[in-house]
């Protein structure tokens, strides 16, 4: 009964993947691997952080308000290999995933995210691999951020490589909006006229959240031509 209990769908798919063995071959280079995942998340996350400082000190304000960063699970890294019909190695999780590291800088004003992104991107050492621009183009369900794989150079003893990272830059009413939206997906026990309910619902306050960005940016942009005459 308590084998039953531990047997959980994750360890199941493990099992029945012979992944279990295959991690094991790759456990040293897994463990390089994550750890110049984490490398890149820095890296990104000081060019963030410098950014931020620059910009504070020429217009008087902070236009980041968090910087959240998250290396991906082991355990999701094989369920998506598995899901998406990947070879179990570690080579694969390089060639396949970008979204291992991932940095969500989270802003007060829309005009931020783009002025953020574009400063990146001008750095000679960032490579944009691809975007995905939910705020000109949200999702069905009403999400929106902007998207962002790029390529950063992470500088070893003897070389340097390239690693992927998924930058996501949004607002903090889409922030708000996004992880109340994340909660609703991961709850599967809402009977489905309910949840259907609820995302109708949801739907409704990303546009209220889109219009509320839109008029927020507004207000700011007079306050800060008032203080400039
Ligand atoms: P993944 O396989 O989930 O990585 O999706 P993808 O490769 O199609 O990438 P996409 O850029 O669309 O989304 C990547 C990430 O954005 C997700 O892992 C979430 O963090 C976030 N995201 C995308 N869509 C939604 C959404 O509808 N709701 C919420 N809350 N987050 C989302
Ligand atoms: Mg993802």
């Amino acid at each position: 009964m308590i084998k039953e209990k531990i047997v959980s769908p994750f360890v199941k798919t493990l099992v029945n993947s012979n992944a279990l063995d295959k991690i094991e071959d790759n456990m040293m280079p897994l463990k390089r691997l994550m750890a110049y995942y984490r490398c890149a998340i820095m890296e990104v996350e000081t060019k963030f952080n410098v950014l931020n400082e620059e910009f504070s000190l020429e217009y008087d304000r902070n236009p980041i308000e968090t910087i959240k960063t998250r290396l991906k699970s082991t355990e999701s890294i094989i369920k998506k290999l598995v899901r998406r019909n990947f070879p179990l190695t570690v080579d694969s999780i390089e060639a396949n995933l970008n979204d291992i590291a991932g940095v969500r800088v989270v802003c007060s004003f829309l005009e931020d995210i783009y002025l953020l992104a574009d400063c990146l991107l001008q750095q000679d050492d960032v490579k944009l691999i691809q975007v995905k621009d939910y705020i000109k183009n949200p999702k069905p369900n009403g999400y929106r951020s902007l998207h962002l794989i790029i390529e950063i150079p992470i500088f070893l003893k003897d070389e340097k490589k390239d690693m992927r990272v998924e930058v996501q830059l949004r607002t903090i009413a889409m922030d708000f909006w996004a992880s109340l939206d994340h909660k609703l997906s991961y709850k599967k026990d809402i009977p489905e006229e309910e949840a259907k309910l609820l995302r109708q619902e949801l739907l409704e306050c990303a546009q209220i959240s889109a219009d509320l960005d839109v008029r927020m940016g507004e207000i700011k942009n007079r306050i800060v031509n008032k203080e400039n005459t």
